[in-house]
This record gives structure tokens, sequence and C-alpha cells, in this order.
């Protein structure tokens, strides 16, 4: 499959990255610096230059691949709800393009609030979930 990852170079990216490869994928990693794009090309995947700040940009990575994994996310915790904030955005903008199309997009999420007070497993959905809180939809 062909692949669009943001994060790629991240600690979780570089290591999905190495593990889609190994497996026979095409990985398009998204580069917003130009050590990004040479950490891309030494890992065996192709470049989409941009940034998460760019949503065009993610439309366009995810409309050209069979599946996204989203790992970017501004790591600032100076002003944690403006990368929340740019994190919905973008999950947003690639999920525009996915939708109906049966293309998987997967997101990372903490687990502090899957299961409080227990083991959580891979059974359990997030409290959001659970409680069918709608989801927010965004102008783009
Ligand atoms: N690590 C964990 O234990 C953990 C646990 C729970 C959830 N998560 C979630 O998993 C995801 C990946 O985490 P991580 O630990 O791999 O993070 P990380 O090592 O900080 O990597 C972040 C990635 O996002 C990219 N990025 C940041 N700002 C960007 C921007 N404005 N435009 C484009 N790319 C941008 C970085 O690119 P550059 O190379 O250019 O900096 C890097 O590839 C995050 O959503 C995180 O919250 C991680």
């Amino acid at each position: 499959m062909r692949i669009f990852v943001t994060g790629a170079t991240g600690f979780v990216g570089s290591a999905v990255v190495r593990e889609l490869i190994d497996a026979g994928h095409q990985v398009k990693g998204l580069a917003r610096s130009d050590k990004a794009v040479a950490a891309l090309i030494a890992a065996g995947a192709d470049v989409h230059r941009g940034s998460l700040d760019d949503l065009d940009t993610l439309r366009s990575g995810a409309s050209a691949a069979d599946g996204v994994i989203h790992l970017a996310f501004k790591h600032d915790f100076s002003d944690f709800a403006a990368a929340a904030e740019a994190d919905i955005l973008a999950i947003d903008a690639m999920g525009s393009v996915l939708e109906g199309t049966g293309k998987p997009l997967v997101v990372t999420s903490g687990t502090l609030m899957l299961a409080p007070g227990r083991l959580g497993t891979e059974d359990d959905a997030s409290i959001q979930l659970r409680r069918g809180a709608p989801r927010r939809r965004r102008s783009r």
C-alpha cells in the first residue's frame, strides 16, 4: 500500500516507517524541513513537503495515498490548546478526503482516559466515544 505518514520523523513515526517499509509498503512522509527530508530519504521513504498548518498539503498527501497514519503533533506544552486545535484541523482535513473511500486513517491517542481505575484492553473505547459525544465539525 501507499501510506502517507505525518510525523514520520518522530519517535513513533520513525519506528512505524521502518515497520511499513520492511513489510513492503511504500511510505510518503510529511516533512517540514531539510533535516526531515534527509531523514526520510535515509529511511527509504518518499517525501511530501509541508507542515501541519498547511491543510491543502495534508489533503493532497492523503488523497494520493491508500491510507494515512497521522503521527505529527506540535509538542509545545506552552500552548497545548493550540497544538490540540491544530491536530483536530489536520485530522478533519485528511479525513475529509478519505471519507467514503474505505481508506484507513490511523491516529494516536493517550491511554489515560481509556479505562480509569482498571486495566485497559483493546476492547475498550475512549470515554468520549462511549458517551457518544458529538464530534466537532470544523470549517475547512
Ligand atoms: N511517544 C509517546 O509515548 C506517545 C504516547 C501517547 C501518544 N503519543 C502521540 O503519538 C504521536 C507521535 O508522538 P511522538 O512521540 O512520535 O512525537 P515526536 O517524537 O515529538 O514527533 C512529532 C512529529 O511531528 C512532527 N511535527 C511537529 N510539528 C509539526 C508541524 N508543524 N508540521 C509538520 N510536522 C510536525 C515532527 O517533525 P520534525 O521532525 O520536523 O520535528 C515529528 O515528526 C503524537 O500525536 C503523540 O501525542 C505519543
